[in-house]
């Protein structure tokens, strides 16, 4: 199914024989808008989403997709008997399906605006897209009349054949979201930098003449571009990737305190970033200005919901282990990192030990619960005591935790295959790297930016990691409780 509906995709993206009608589509949008004059622009701005933050299209997708859907389900009812009165049921089909007629224009006029920024290989799978809706629209319209004409059931035939249609529509629709990124927010949301940086000499930024500039983001190991614009004396600065399709900003032009994308005419407010017109909807990250020494220094204007580490919160990681007292430290203690590259070291050979061992060798099976339950605690530990605790010195954290659901997923499949088949060992070896590529991330990157923590803090959590780890191995319930887990996830075999 996948290799046909993705052999069928390709086949649209390639053919160069729908440019003519898809371009002629696309300009037909313009033509009618063009006649508005200064109109076209809010007209634009409100079928795009500009106004909402968000492409509307999709949003008003959802109607016919809802309503079509709705009325072949209640249609269907109504054939099968499940429903009482076939008046009423044949009133709500008809209801459902007239919404979905209203959503489907509404949505095909934002589609249509969205269609002429669109080029070559998407604008061919656009056309197709607003093909096959325009028929399911059609099929729809059609079926409603003859339902009015008393031919419910020559209607009800038709409105199925327009959910099919839909529905290969919506697969195209998807496509061009989900795989080809249309629509979604292209701009580059980097943190970086979270401290004022020097990136440009005053001097060097004209009037009104954009420049772009580069600062590195060592997380993602990527630089981004930021474009500085010197307006009426003031330097603001803003993501140089449009959000719209990732146009170059820093080759657009000033205009009504606006920076304009060279590529489809968006225009962002110099000191917001907000998006005056559209087709963009989402604004340009934002950085603060200030000029020092004659160099222009930027820092990256966190957005809400960040998780950003900035210099403060440093700072207020450093206060909170400075409140931690010796006094509470029991002597002797090892610094958490120590603690958890030990556990990793144990875990490594535990490996190796299941994997040396002979298929059939019938202490397999214990070896491998062992180094199940040891996996378990380690994951308990550190999402319980070291992840939350270097959340504000580590950006690995979310990272860490989805690697964690990850490996507890591949565990599950292994302790539920045989240890003597062949599918256990390739099932073995694949959970054996991904435990493996884990433990070094964390030990080479978040154990280094942990001893930002502090070394009191880091031994005060070490102790609390060492008395779990004796409690979850010695505690009977918590023990009981992990057997009949990874016996349940064996499955009737054993
Ligand atoms: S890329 Fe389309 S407006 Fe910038
Ligand atoms: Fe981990
Ligand atoms: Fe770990």
């Amino acid at each position: 199914m996948t290799r046909t509906t993705e052999h069928l995709t390709a086949a649209i993206e390639s053919d160069e024989r729908l440019d003519r009608p898809a371009y002629d589509l696309a300009n037909a949008t313009s033509l009618a808008l063009q006649p508005t004059g200064s109109a076209a622009q809010p007209i634009q701005n409100a079928l795009h989403g500009t106004w909402l933050g968000h492409p509307l299209h999709p949003a008003l997708a959802t109607l016919p997709v809802g309503g079509w859907t709705l009325a072949v389900a209640i249609d269907t009812a109504g054939v099968l008997g499940v429903t009482r009165d076939p008046r009423t049921t044949a009133r709500a089909a008809d209801i459902a399906l007239s919404a979905g007629v209203v959503g489907a224009v509404a949505a095909a006029a934002t589609g249509l605006a969205d269609m002429r920024q669109i080029h070559g290989r998407d604008r061919r799978t656009g056309l197709v897209h607003a093909a096959l809706n325009s028929t399911a629209l059609a099929l729809n319209v059609t079926s409603l009349v003859l339902r009015r004409r008393g031919r419910r059931g020559a209607g009800r035939a038709l409105s199925g054949m327009g959910w099919m249609t839909m529905m290969a529509g919506a697969y195209l629709g998807g496509h061009l979201v989900y795989r080809r990124r249309i629509g979604v927010d292209q701009a580059d949301r980097s943190p970086e930098p979270r401290a004022f940086t020097p990136v440009l000499a005053f001097s060097a930024l004209q009037e009104d003449r954009p420049r772009r500039v580069e600062v590195w983001d060592a997380a993602a190991r990527a630089h981004v571009g930021i474009v500085l614009v010197r307006h009426r004396g003031r330097v603001h600065a803003m993501g140089s990737r449009c959000s719209h399709m990732g146009g170059p900003l820093d080759e657009g032009w000033v205009q009504d305190g606006g920076l304009v994308c060279p590529w489809h005419g968006s225009r962002y407010c110099l000191a917001s970033g907000r998006v005056l017109d559209g087709p963009s909807r989402a604004p340009q990250p934002r950085y603060d200005v200030r000029v020092r020494h004659g160099q222009i220094e930027i820092c990256r204007v966190q957005e809400p919901g960040d998780e950003a580490l900035t210099p403060a919160d440093l700072r207020d990681a450093a206060d909170d282990a400075a409140q931690v007292t010796a006094r509470t430290l029991p002597s002797g203690a090892r610094k958490a990192d120590v603690v958890l590259f030990e556990h990793h070291q144990l875990l490594r050979r535990l490996f190796e030990k299941v994997e040396e061992m002979a298929p059939d060798d019938p202490e397999r099976r214990d070896m491998m619960r062992l180094l199940a339950e040891e996996l378990e605690i380690h994951e308990h530990v550190e999402d319980e005591i070291f992840y939350p605790a270097v959340r504000p010195v580590s950006e690995d954290v979310p990272v860490a935790h989805a690697e964690h659901q990850q490996l507890a997923d591949m565990l599950a499949v292994t302790l539920r295959l045989g240890p003597s088949t062949p599918e256990f060992e390739t099932q073995l070896r694949a959970l054996h790297q991904a435990v493996d590529h884990h433990a070094t991330s964390e030990e080479q990157s978040m154990f280094k930016e942990a001893q930002r923590l502090g070394d009191v803090r880091l031994r005060q959590m070490g102790a609390e990691i060492e008395a779990m780890l004796d409690h979850e191995r010695e505690s009977r319930a918590r023990k009981a409780f992990r057997d009949l887990k990874i016996r349940l996830l064996e499955g009737p075999r054993s």
